[in-house]
């Protein structure tokens, strides 16, 4: 099967998906609406933070163990570890399976670097962060699989944000830094299979890094070091740096997430074909629309669920 059909496939499986939940017409983006050039959101993305306080890089987190606030995380929707059933637990054991067959099951043998899977999507704060942690915690979830979420997302590295865990060192300390190791920057955490690498300290290259031969080095020393193991990246948004493009050279799985309202369909497909066909991708369908009132970033309350999952194909078609 050709690239554009595969994309084809995707697209409509993913619109498919999506008519279960009605919706108007093809969405404008919200870039579109703003008039704000990829550019300027790209800057933006990378921008110091507001309190650049230097970090330390050599910090071992090899031994510490960071506690989870659960109860919060359960307010703000998230999967909770115990199996707790809710629907988005639903969702994200439905949208695991194909992603773990193709790591470890009869199809792993096409795969390769199943277990390497990146969450992306085609802008800015359509639910990959989100996306990224849920599937980290429902997957940690599973026997023997343990999960290590990497924060790869440099222009806006929220993991530690949401999971209230410590911001650094992390994978931008272990790409500058050949005296550090993977087990200096690894966090556990209270949810005895799941690990983090923070993003760690601010460099105004960052997202370069994520293209450069370190975090292919990198990339290949996870996969081979850990390869029962699940990594899971948040990674850029495809169509706001091309670095994250080659970072999903690097990746054995895609999850592309996709905000239901707002990201039109000729954006997913730019987007998609940016891809190495040749892989599995996964569509996600984030129907982030708020249940009362406008819509918001921020809060993470009363926002509606509902994952659509579009599979455009593994290995070898
Ligand atoms: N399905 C969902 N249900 C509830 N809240 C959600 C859902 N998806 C996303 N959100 C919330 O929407 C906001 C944006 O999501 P998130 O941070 O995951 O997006 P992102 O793609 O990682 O954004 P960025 O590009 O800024 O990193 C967050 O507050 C998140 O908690
Ligand atoms: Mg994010």
């Amino acid at each position: 099967m050709d690239r554009s059909s595969l994309i084809e496939k995707a697209v409509s499986r993913l619109s498919g998906s999506a008519s279960a939940h009605p919706r108007s017409a093809e969405p404008v983006p919200e870039e579109a609406r703003q008039g704000s050039p990829m550019q300027e959101q790209a800057a933006s993305r990378n921008a110091p933070p507001s309190d650049p306080s230097p970090r330390s890089t050599r910090r071992p987190n090899g031994n510490a163990e960071v506690q989870l606030d659960l109860a919060n995380l359960r307010r703000r929707g998230f999967v909770m570890p115990d199996g707790e059933r809710s629907a988005v637990a639903e969702e994200f054991r439905m949208i695991k399976r194909p992603l773990l067959a193709n790591a470890f099951g009869k199809a792993a043998s096409l795969v390769e670097n199943g277990n390497m899977i990146m969450v992306t999507s085609a802008h800015a704060g359509e639910g990959k962060t989100f996306t990224a942690i849920n599937l980290a915690i429902s997957i940690a979830m599973e026997m023997e699989k343990t999960v290590l979420l990497v924060d790869a997302d440099v222009g806006r590295a929220n993991v530690h944000k949401v999971l209230g865990t410590p911001e650094g060192p992390g994978l931008i300390d272990l790409l500058l830094d050949d005296q550090l190791d993977v087990g200096d920057v690894l966090l556990r955490t209270s949810i005895p299979k799941l690990r983090l690498i923070p993003m760690g300290r601010y460099h105004p290259h960052a997202t370069e890094l994520l293209a450069g031969a370190d975090m292919l080095r990198l990339t290949k020393e996870l996969a081979t070091r850990y390869p029962d193991r699940v990594v899971i990246f948040d990674a850029p948004p495809l169509l706001i740096t091309s670095e994250a493009v080659v970072l999903a050279g690097l990746m054995g799985q895609i999850v592309f997430v996709v905000q239901s309202e707002r990201t039109s369909q000729s954006v997913v497909r730019d987007a998609l074909e940016l891809l190495d066909q040749s892989k599995p991708i996964g569509l996600v369908l984030n129907k982030t629309v708020k249940a009362i009132g406008s819509y918001g970033y921020g809060q993470g309350y009363g926002y509606g669920y509902g994952y659509g999952y579009g599979y455009s194909s593994g290995g070898k078609e």
